[in-house]
């Protein structure tokens, strides 16, 4: 007898089953097709150093001819010291700027490192072209033994103050790159804040006349500075490492491990990056590995972003 399954009754050769088969094949394509997207989807975003140095983090001055100095001595608010713009040059303070460290507050051995580890060609920055980095590469190669140590230790012995106030918002003013730093384009209007940082003086007329009473302002997402604290505080369940087990409680510092609290966030982010790049490769660096191995520029954001909230 004939087993009744040995026979079927389809045969999907039959003219009125080729839609059947058709819409099938369609479904089966569809779903293989809609995996692969959840699987896109769920791919880890590309650490950080995958892609090029983020601009706004990197500010690249354009050639300018610095305006001619009129002789004219300029006065801060509140100073009775008077200095012409040939004279006015750094922030003695030791503050520091969107563009370069705050030295102040860092520990004397820390800086010293930093020095020597810019002399052996070990802490360049991920975008060569950049400035501020490239002289601090020429001034550590002409400075002697004790112009380190005199400056270390006066920088050390500086209280480093609250400096830099981080908002959170959806558009920030469109900026350009002036005086090595991000400044406000007159009349240019709002733009997206997108997945940035956004750091400019609080008055930049008083910036430029270097007043050490007129700090910065960071411009952060919405939400980024409540995603660093989980990432700093807990290491985001293996994405990183918990800071303060090296850089001290409330991240003040610890010994020659430099302090992180309240310090500008696109010096943090551009750090983090040169660590992960490997272009900051100095002595004590291979203690940074782990923490940034994984992260993104988003990590880094928010990382920054709660960091340079954080009072110093
Ligand atoms: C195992 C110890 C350790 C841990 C954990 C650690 N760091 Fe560091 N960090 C260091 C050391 C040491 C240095 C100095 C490295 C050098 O001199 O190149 C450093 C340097 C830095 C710098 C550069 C500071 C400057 O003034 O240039 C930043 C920014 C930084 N760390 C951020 C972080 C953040 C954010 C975390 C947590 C996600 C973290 N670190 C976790 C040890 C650590």
């Amino acid at each position: 007898m004939e087993h009744p399954l040995a026979k079927s009754d389809i045969d999907f050769a039959r003219p009125h089953y080729r839609p059947l088969v058709a819409g099938f094949v369609v479904v089966c394509m569809l779903s293989v097709l809609a995996c692969a997207q959840i699987q896109k989807d769920e791919a880890p975003a590309p650490v950080a150093s995958q892609r090029p140095p983020p601009p706004w983090a990197y500010p690249i001055q354009p050639p300018v001819k610095p305006p001619p100095d009129d002789g004219v001595p300029r006065r801060v608010p509140g100073s009775t010291a008077a200095l012409t713009l040939t004279e006015i040059r750094d922030l003695p303070n030791g503050q520091g700027r969107p563009e370069n460290s705050s030295l102040a507050g860092l520990s004397a051995g820390y800086i010293a490192q930093q020095v020597a580890d810019y002399k052996n060609g070990l802490r360049k920055s991920s975008e060569p072209t950049m400035g501020p980095p490239a002289l601090m590469v020429a001034n550590a190669k002409s400075a002697t033994e004790d112009d380190v140590k005199i400056s270390a230790e006066y920088f050390a012995s500086l209280k480093y103050k609250p400096w830099i106030r981080v908002v959170e918002t959806e558009t920030v003013p469109k900026t350009h790159v002036a005086g090595f730093m991000l400044v406000p384009l007159e009349g240019a209007g709002m733009e997206p804040i997108g997945q940035r940082i956004i750091e400019v003086a609080e008055d930049v007329a008083r910036t430029t006349l270097r007043d050490p009473r007129s700090g910065f302002i960071a411009y952060v997402p919405v939400g980024s500075t409540k995603r660093g604290e989980a990432l700093v505080t807990t290491g985001g369940r293996g994405k990183t490492t918990m800071c303060a087990t090296c850089h001290g409680q409330d991240l003040k510092g610890l010994g020659d491990i430099p302090p992180l609290a309240g310090r500008s966030p696109s010096y943090t982010v551009r750090q983090l990056y040169d660590f992960q790049s490997g272009a900051r490769a100095g002595l004590l660096s291979a203690q940074m590995k782990e923490s940034v191995a994984k992260l993104t520029i988003d990590d880094m954001v928010s990382i920054a972003a709660y960091t340079a909230s954080r009072t110093p």
